[in-house]
């Protein structure tokens, strides 16, 4: 039996098909219901038992190899080609493979994040699942602080302690606490806010915190910081300002803008005929923060500042609806490389 199934082999292993009722008579003459595999096959049941395991290996090679020439004669066939060979035409183009490209959202994160690497800023992450005391109280944010309704939390119903970090100051409290100074680093990640969904505003988007500690930091460091990340970040045509204002985790506090990119400062929709437009929050750390997290606020001073990264992005390529970053368009998201 085994001598024929190689008899029958080297017969398949020859066959050559033009057209294709000749592919389809090798199907039924090998592998049709009364086919040759079939009646091999059925040799099975006169195997000695312990003969079956063998014979039944090569009986299933059979088949496979059966299975795998009337695929070829089918391909070549079809195809409009007669190959008597298993010859593969190496100079055929091959298929494109279509590659997606990186959310823009991803695209300016990690190019803020380069801009500040080269200052020597370092990533630290933290979890979006926080604690009152990361998210607000350490931030100088007690319970009742009037300021604690600026961000409307989603809470977790488990546990009222637990909520969805609504910025990413929270990770500004983790890494004081590890104690390590001097301290330079940029937080990026999610946060979430219970907004209602609209062009401006979204339950959840991205923000890039930063933080500076060390002895003698001053508000100075802190603008030349901005500016510097500015400049990269947008060129060099447009203007900066910085406005007072206030965060309680930080004192003095301002806000930068920029004017506006897509007018050139004479007013539009998008910097709501002000021509300027906010792009983050920023001040020195305010003392209370530095005790909370047992750091020196005698020795120490730092400054900190907070961005959202789709303001930046919608700025950047001037896109007028923040929903369209998470609808998962492809007509929009293929729109972007990293050469932009
Ligand atoms: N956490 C603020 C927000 O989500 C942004 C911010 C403002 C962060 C000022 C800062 C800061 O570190 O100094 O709106």
């Amino acid at each position: 039996m085994v001598q024929k199934i190689e008899e029958y082999k080297n017969e398949i292993k020859n066959f050559v098909a033009q057209k294709s009722e000749e592919v389809e008579n090798f199907r039924i003459k090998y592998l049709g219901s009364k086919g040759l595999v079939k009646e091999v096959m059925a040799e099975m049941k006169n195997v000695a038992a312990d003969k079956k395991r063998e014979f039944g290996q090569l009986l299933n090679e059979f088949k496979i190899y059966t299975e795998a020439k009337y695929e070829e004669l089918k391909a070549a066939t079809t195809n409009g080609q007669v190959t008597t060979t298993n010859e593969i035409d190496l100079s055929l183009p091959g298929d494109p493979l279509p590659l997606g490209s990186r959310h823009p959202i991803s695209l300016v994160r990690n190019q803020i994040v380069s801009i500040f690497q080269r200052l020597g800023f370092a990533v630290a992450e933290g979890p979006e699942i926080e604690d009152d005391w990361h998210n607000f109280t350490a931030l100088n944010l007690p319970e009742n602080h009037p300021a604690r309704d600026m961000q409307d939390t989603f809470y977790i119903s488990q546990n009222p302690d637990w909520l969805l970090r609504t910025h990413t100051s929270s990770v500004q409290v983790r890494e004081m606490e590890k104690g390590i100074l001097p301290l330079r680093i940029i937080c990026p990640g999610r946060v979430y806010r219970n907004e209602t969904i609209s062009a401006r505003a979204h339950c959840f988007f991205h923000q890039v915190e930063g933080l500076y500690i060390a002895e003698n930091v001053s508000f100075a460091d802190l603008k030349q910081t901005l500016y510097f990340f500015v400049k990269e970040m947008f060129g060099e045509n447009f203007k900066v300002r910085f406005r007072p204002s206030y965060f309680p985790f930080t004192e003095p506090s301002a806000e930068m803008d920029i004017s506006c990119l897509i007018c050139g400062g004479k007013g539009c929709n998008v910097c709501k005929h002000t021509g300027w437009v906010e792009i983050l929050g920023c001040g020195m750390v305010h003392p209370n923060l530095l005790d909370n997290c047992g750091i020196d606020s005698n020795k120490y001073t730092g400054f900190a500042f907070g961005m959202g990264i789709e303001r930046i992005t919608m700025l950047k390529y001037q896109i007028k609806d923040l929903r369209l970053f998470s609808e998962n368009d492809v007509r929009f998201l293929k729109q972007f490389t990293s050469a932009m």
